[in-house]
């Protein structure tokens, strides 16, 4: 039925096209010519030569104009930008695959690069006013490129005035332009500039199989303000000034149909507006969503036909044939024809191997190469498949470890990219923005080499490989004499843990007006040595995307680590220090451990009495230090985000219509615990042994609970740490009821549970034995709200309230009023985004100010846990994010060199977080996680085991 309705649908357009064309006969032909003979007469059209024109066009193939390379200006050079000479900077070019690198200088001027490695004297003779930056052997690298960017057609912060990502008026629609809806007051560009990104393609969403045209920009202002002059190679038609022709972007869509389930109240609007059924419309199978690509390439393929012989007819002057005929085109349907006519980039969003397999089907009956796979999950996993790509195989555009979040997404790996590179394919790390937030799409390509990928490779992957994806290889993504000015100088190598830009230039003007610059550990100038993976990469590729992940060995006997060059411990007060500061002196240390318990550590042999039969463990000058806890995201809560039946479910909204009354008691988030779900097992792997999860959705979500990472079940032996923690309630404006209705409520309810009725978990709350987190709460006006509420119920009940905000995005603006009321912040996202208008006022950090959130917070005296640098901080898709909490703390340390130490950012990631939510714990039966090669904080460092005292063993994973 459904395919009834769509079909006749489509039918009736390709009906509505046929008399759009025959409605155009004749209207310019008027010229009639007698021949020579004037025997017959051949009509010859008044417009013959444009005509000719029009077919001879449609042979030209895209690429630069025939002079481009000569150019000494260019056409993006803004009038008054002073050409600039980089000296003494260790120069990425992008050449020879990424190995080339240049110890010279570097002259911008004109908008482009006119020269590399050495600059003679005559050059610079030319220009007057040239702004010297000395690097002092600082990298730089070509500005980083984003193939998968909805920057402006989806502006933060975000508000319903400007969601333009999706169109839901149909399945496919080439139509449409993304460039039509780019917004020009995105917070995000000067985001993402920060992070060294110069150019993106800027895309519809993924809610049609054929969502529109894509639009690649520069994402610096211009002085015209427009969305026209941040085009990029505006393509064929749009600004066709200097006739030639350029590339096209168009986006796919495979799979179903995420507005189905995600965005049904909108297209529900919508339709209802237009009189159309979207169940109908949408109840998109995979079956229905490849007839959807089908039909309108059938379409297409039908006008191309018709062109071509329209047009041979013109080329052997058959007038005759031609006559009373206009040329056959569409406005609706010419983009695609330009897909068949190999003059557009094909950018498709698709993720399972039945997808891929479908549209490299899907290309080759219609005869057009696709530029790249974009997502695409499980690309690694059918390398031959991409391989018979019409023409060549796609390039693959994914994310390093953002996964699990939908079930197309399950069978990710983080060794994809390493896997799709040893199949000689090209390799993107790209963002989605603001999926996962632009400006750090280099930390996606140094994950990406964390886990094995090599170096240029990785590089290439966010500079060179994508501007060979969008077709403008010619003029971005390589330092070259010639290229346009767009460089990044990094205050460290960009692959290190944590680099940031000094400095960034597009078409050579300098986007950081007075960058704040950190001098990085000389360790920082050179990519860091990433640990072996080549056991796990193998058991990856074996086990289809879902190796094992429960650990190979458990010991609860003796056993002994050596070469231990840290020992960071919880003291007494939950604080954490390294035992083995001074004993660096003496060499690495070493550590005994018996039933997951430390019985001794000192320097090496001196544990000897203790260590006899222990099985040795050599961590290669790595490190023990506290297993991290995270608290945020739905850890333990559900297996796949968006697949309801690998979740706990729904919970009630005790504000809501649909539930008697709030007598029926919270919910615990222990009653909902799922074990051993992947996110949870690598975050476990890597080093975060503790989970504190609440429940989420509406305003009142039950109590939270800690539970261990690597436990199977909940009835093992240290499964739960501890069954309630915080009560959580979320707090966001907008909310339904609205914030002012919410504190009221929770006013009153606390007052009433300070007298002993009302829900149990509340009276902890009113009793001081445990905390409130305000989950979710980032504006700084609700924060200050809260503030006050707690002053107002202490006066009333005397006794002090314990309250936690999981966000903060914007608590730097109350830091000393939070500390004044004891208030700590676990900072979730860690390094905060302008999302939503209530984390708008969010602080840039470096290159943009010196400050960060975090030392804002930690100098006035807050406690401060870092919660996960998750997607949107949506606790649903933010679980895959937990496993980089190590990064994340390590960042922290990095950007805040003056405030952090090693210890106390471990606390943050640790003992902090389960401080502010009411999570007690002796700190001798706290976990302790070995790395060897480097520590948790580091790109050097690899987990190779859980020490539990709570557990009573040590579990290996190699
Ligand atoms: C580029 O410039 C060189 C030298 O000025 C000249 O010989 C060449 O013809 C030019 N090429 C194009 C394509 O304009
Ligand atoms: C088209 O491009 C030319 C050259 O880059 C520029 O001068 C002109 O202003 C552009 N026109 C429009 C309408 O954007
Ligand atoms: C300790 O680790 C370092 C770094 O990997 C290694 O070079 C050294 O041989 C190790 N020392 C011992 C005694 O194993
Ligand atoms: C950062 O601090 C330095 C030294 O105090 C100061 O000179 C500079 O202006 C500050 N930069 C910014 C962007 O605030």
């Amino acid at each position: 039925m459904v395919e009834v309705q769509f079909a006749s649908r489509r039918t009736s357009t390709l009906l509505l096209i046929t008399v759009f064309l025959l409605f155009n006969l004749c209207y310019d032909w008027t010229f009639l010519k007698s021949t020579p003979e004037g025997q017959r007469t051949v009509a010859v059209p008044l417009h013959a030569e444009e005509i000719s024109a029009k077919c001879r066009s449609l042979q030209l193939t895209p690429g630069p104009p025939l002079n481009f390379y000569n150019r000494s200006v260019s056409d993006r050079y803004e009038v008054g930008t002073k050409p600039v000479l980089v000296r003494n900077a260790k120069i990425w070019t992008g050449g020879v695959q990424g190995l080339e690198v240049l110890d010279g200088d570097l002259l911008l001027a004109g908008g482009i690069i006119r020269a590399v490695g050495h600059v003679g004297k005559k050059l610079l003779e030319e220009y007057s006013e040239i702004t010297v930056i000395e690097a002092h052997g600082a990298w730089v690298t070509p500005g980083l490129i984003d193939v998968h960017s909805h920057l402006g057609d989806l502006p933060s912060p975000v508000l319903e005035g400007a969601v333009d990502g999706n169109s839901f008026k149909g399945l496919a629609q080439p139509w449409l332009r993304s460039v039509d809806a780019l917004n020009t007051h995105d917070d995000g560009y000067a985001s993402a500039v920060a992070g060294g990104l110069t150019t993106a393609l800027i895309l519809p969403g993924s809610a049609n199989a054929i969502g529109g045209q894509a639009f690649s920009i520069k994402l610096r202002p211009t002085k015209e303000r427009s969305p026209t002059s941040m085009l990029l190679e505006p393509s064929f038609g749009y600004n066709s000034s200097d006739h030639s022709l350029r590339w096209r972007h168009i986006k796919h869509a495979c799979g179903l149909y995420i507005i189905f389930t995600l965005f049904f109240h909108i297209i529900d609007t919508a339709y209802a507006i237009l009189g159309e059924n979207p169940s109908r419309l949408y109840s998109g199978t995979r079956m229905d969503t490849f007839w959807a690509f089908r039909q309108a390439y059938d379409t297409a393929r039908s006008i191309k036909e018709s062109q071509d012989e329209y047009c041979s007819n013109v080329f052997n002057g058959d007038w005759a044939s031609v006559s009373g005929k206009s040329f056959p085109e569409s406005l609706q349907w010419e983009a695609l024809v330009d897909v068949l006519r190999g003059r557009v980039k094909v950018q498709t969003h698709c993720y399972e191997a039945v997808d891929i397999d479908d549209f490299i089907r899907l290309s080759n009956e219609f005869k057009f190469p696709v530029a790249a796979f974009h997502h695409a999950h499980e690309a690694w996993l059918v390398p031959d498949v991409l391989k018979r790509g019409y023409e060549h195989p796609p390039a693959i555009a994914m994310f390093a470890a953002f996964a699990r979040y939908k079930r197309e997404a399950y069978r990710h790996s983080e060794f994809a990219p390493r896997v799709l590179a040893d199949n000689d394919i090209d390799v993107v790390m790209k963002s989605d923005h603001a999926a996962i937030v632009s400006r750090y799409l280099v930390h996606e390509a140094a994950q990406a080499h964390y886990w094995g990928l090599p170096e240029n490779t990785a590089l290439c992957s966010v500079i060179t490989t994508p501007a060979k994806v969008l077709g403008l290889d010619h003029r971005i993504g390589y330092i070259k004499q010639g290229y346009d000015a767009d460089i990044v100088i990094w205050d460290s190598h960009p692959l290190s843990l944590g680099a940031t830009p000094s400095q960034v230039f597009i078409d050579g003007i300098p986007q950081i007006s007075f960058p704040s610059i950190l001098t990085k550990p000389t360790s920082l100038q050179k990519a860091p040595a990433t640990p072996d993976f080549e056991q796990e990469i193998k058991d990856a590729v074996k086990h289809e995307g879902l190796p094992p992940l429960t650990p190979l060995r458990t010991r609860s006997d003796v056993v002994l680590f050596t070469n231990v060059s840290n020992l960071w411990l919880r003291d007494a007060t939950n604080s954490v220090w390294n035992v083995f500061e001074n004993l660096m002196e003496w060499g690495p240390g070493e550590v005994v451990v018996h039933d997951g318990r430390i019985l001794c550590h000192g320097i090496t042999s001196g544990c000897a009495a203790y260590s006899a039969d222990a099985t040795v463990v050599d961590l290669q000058r790595g490190s023990l230090q506290p297993g991290l806890v995270t608290a945020g995201s739905a850890l333990g809560l559900q297996e796949i985000g968006m697949e309801e039946t690998t979740t706990d479910g729904a919970i009630y909204n005790p504000l809501g219509s649909d539930v008697p009354s709030l007598a029926l008691g919270l919910p615990r988030a222990v009653d909902g615990l799922m074990y051993g779900t992947r996110d949870a097992l690598l975050a476990y792997r890597a080093g975060v042994t503790v989970g504190i999860s609440a429940l989420h959705g509406g305003f009142l979500s039950g109590s939270s609970t800690a539970f261990s990472t690597g436990s199977l079940h909940k009835l093992e032996q240290g499964a739960i740490v501890q069954k309630t923690a915080a009560v959580h309630v979320s707090l966001a404006h907008g909310d339904v009821p609205s914030v002012s209705t919410e504190i009221a409520v929770l006013r009153r309810l606390l007052l009433s549970a300070a007298r002993g009725t009302g829900d149990e978990s509340l009276q902890s709350v009113a009793q001081a034995s445990g905390p409130l987190s305000n989950t979710a709460t980032n504006s700084a006006d609700i924060i200050p709200t809260v503030i006050q509420m707690k002053q107002e119920v202490e006066d009333q009940t005397g006794t002090e309230l314990r309250i936690t905000i999981l966000g903060g995005s914007e608590a730097h603006i109350l830091a000393p009023e939070l500390a004044e009321a004891k208030i700590g912040v676990i900072l979730y996202p860690p390094r905060p985004y302008p999302y939503m208008w209530d984390n708008r006022r969010v602080i840039p950090g470096r290159p943009v100010t010196n400050d960060t959130t975090i030392a804002t917070l930690v100098k006035a005296g807050v406690t401060v846990g870092l919660g996960p640098q998750g997607t949107n901080a949506t606790p649903m898709i933010s679980a895959w994010a937990v496993r980089n909490l190590r990064f994340d703390a390590g960042w922290a340390l990095l950007d805040n060199p003056d405030v952090l130490s090693q210890a106390s950012v471990l606390a943050m990631a640790s003992s902090n977080v389960e401080k502010l939510l009411g999570v007690h714990v002796d700190p001798y039966e706290a976990d302790l996680v070995a790395t060897s090669g480097g520590d948790l904080l580091s790109f050097e460092g690899k987990v190779v085991a859980v020490i539990s005292p709570r557990r009573g063993r040590v579990d290996f994973f190699e």
